[in-house]
């Protein structure tokens, strides 16, 4: 069994390397995600300009912004351009609305803006409440997109679309990779198939900062940053192969699934990746240092040449995106979403990182060290920003109306004549309420964000006879 596999994986390998896909991309590996979701990050013109400095090679924006596209125009970049979710249904079962996206949001800035990539939705195969609407119009929506950019006669735009790890079943150990049941014959098979006809590529968001996170006693924080001494390497008991670091552990998981579906030869591109930069006090392992390490020893190693491959693809060239170029301070969810920028949104870097991968670990100034490599112990309350008092009263009182209004009795101690009722202000009340929302919720996905409104905080903010739930 192990022989056969190896053999298959001898002869996969051999075909790939046939594939025309290796000079198209061999001179573009790496390029940063422009997310927008910030009220602080400059314009485009400047985010660009800020891209190519860096020293990437290609930008991926999550629209079509005129905006965007129009300043990338004459640089060089490559663009990934996106249509939105919503999109998909009416775009697959009208040629002409497809026609019309095409005419209005690529052709006004094709050729001059050098569109490589049209993904078509972003992660959809996460989002279940898209089950019936949207997975079974992706693909026929892709095939009329693509009809339209042919009857442009565009030929160098290539369709994809993104997905994340979990829309596979199985991801350990790699050689076992599989596609959820769910969508492995009726999305999965269809999209393999018309990937491999348009000779496009497969794009993954691969994270191993959330694998990693979420089971740090079980995984290598060193192999996880591609630092892992031999000792934490990894064999693969189904094929044999030798694994140094998670990324790739991740990625040849996906290339065994889509083997099993009889289509090991479709190229990937990843079209996410990266490691937090921060985040809140209870999230592990989101710090500058390993930030910069790991985005930094990607880099290096997916532009060495020769290529490096995978594991199950040696020699394969593996383009991919960096997450992101900014901290974005309006993304929901726990602090590590809005810490993923190589800049803060002023343009200063967050730690330097050279996307050529040619600038060498000794060549960098050194990095602050890592405080969080370790789940925090001790108890964590939820408060308002002290920086947001007074700034946004309005948005501090709706907060608390908010929050006041979920869970059991949440605002009973800040009620008139209570214990926590003085002092009676809104950020006083605020800072109670946040509180006591979040113990209620933080076990069940509750953040402490409120629009930016809180932070997490050591230090026990109880004051005289009024207690703060920890
Ligand atoms: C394009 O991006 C710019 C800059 O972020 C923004 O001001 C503008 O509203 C966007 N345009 C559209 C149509 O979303
Ligand atoms: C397709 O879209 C066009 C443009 O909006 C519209 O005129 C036409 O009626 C639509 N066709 C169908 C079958 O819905
Ligand atoms: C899933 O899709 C629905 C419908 O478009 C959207 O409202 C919701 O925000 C999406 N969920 C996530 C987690 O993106
Ligand atoms: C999808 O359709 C099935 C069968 O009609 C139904 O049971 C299910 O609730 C629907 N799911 C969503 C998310 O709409
Ligand atoms: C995942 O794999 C297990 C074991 O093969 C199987 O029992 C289960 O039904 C699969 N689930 C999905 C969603 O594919
Ligand atoms: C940019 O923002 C960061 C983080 O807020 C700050 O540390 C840095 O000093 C700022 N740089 C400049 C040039 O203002
Ligand atoms: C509130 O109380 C109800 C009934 O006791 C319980 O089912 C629910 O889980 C409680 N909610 C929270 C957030 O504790």
């Amino acid at each position: 069994m192990a022989f056969f596999l190896l053999l298959l994986l001898l002869l996969l390998f051999l075909l790939s390397s046939l594939t025309p896909h290796s000079d198209a991309t061999i001179s573009m590996r790496i390029g940063v995600n422009l997310g927008q979701l910030g009220d602080n990050i400059p314009a485009p013109a400047r985010s660009i300009e800020l891209i190519r400095r860096l020293r990437a090679k290609a930008v991926k924006i999550y629209d079509a912004n005129a905006t965007v596209l129009s300043a990338v125009s004459g640089t060089g970049l490559r663009v990934s351009v996106m249509l939105p979710n919503e999109l998909i249904p009416s775009i697959s079962s009208n040629q002409s609305l497809a026609d019309a996206w095409i005419s209005s949001q690529i052709l006004p800035f094709y050729p001059k803006a050098r569109i490589r990539y049209l993904l078509v939705g972003n992660e959809i195969l996460s989002n279940y409440s898209l089950s019936n609407s949207t997975w079974p119009q992706l693909v026929p929506a892709m095939v009329n997109l693509k009809r339209s950019l042919r009857s442009h006669s565009i030929h160098n735009i290539k369709i994809g679309t993104t997905l994340a790890m979990d829309a596979l079943n199985v991801s350990f150990p790699p050689s076992a990779g599989s596609f959820r049941a769910d969508i492995d014959q009726s999305v999965i098979v269809p999209l393999l198939r018309f990937l491999k006809s348009t000779n496009s590529f497969y794009f993954v968001d691969i994270y191993p900062y959330f694998a990693w996170a979420s089971n740090p006693s079980f995984i290598d924080l060193d192999y996880a940053l591609f630092e892992g001494k031999p000792s934490k390497y990894y064999t693969d008991p189904g094929s044999g192969l030798l694994y140094t670091n998670l990324f790739e552990q991740q990625l040849d998981a996906v290339f065994a699934a889509m083997t099993r579906l009889g289509f090991g030869g479709v190229p990937i591109f990843i079209a996410e990746t990266g490691w937090p930069n921060g985040g809140d006090l209870d999230q592990i392992g989101a710090n500058i240092f390993n930030a910069a390490t790991y985005n930094r020893n990607l880099v290096r190693r997916l532009s060495q040449k020769p290529p490096i491959g995978t594991p199950s693809r040696p020699g394969m060239v593996i383009p991919a995106m960096i997450f992101a170029l900014y901290n974005e301070n309006m993304k929901g969810g726990p602090g590590t979403e809005r810490h993923w920028g190589l800049l803060y949104p002023n343009g200063t870097g967050v730690y330097p990182v050279d996307l050529t991968g040619r600038t060498p670990e000794s060549a960098y100034p050194p990095l602050p060290a890592a405080t969080n490599n370790a789940p925090y112990k001790g108890k964590i309350w939820c408060v308002l920003d002290e920086e947001k008092k007074g700034v946004d009263e309005k948005a501090v009182a709706a907060a608390l109306t908010y929050a006041c209004g979920q869970g059991n009795g949440t605002c009973d101690a800040i009620g008139k004549g209570r214990e926590c009722f003085r002092p009676n202000t809104v950020a006083a009340h605020a800072n109670y309420a946040f509180n006591s929302y979040w113990q209620q919720f933080r076990t069940t996905g509750g953040t402490c964000f409120f629009g930016g409104l809180a932070v997490q905080t050591a230090k026990d903010p109880s004051y005289g006879s009024c207690k703060f739930p920890a």
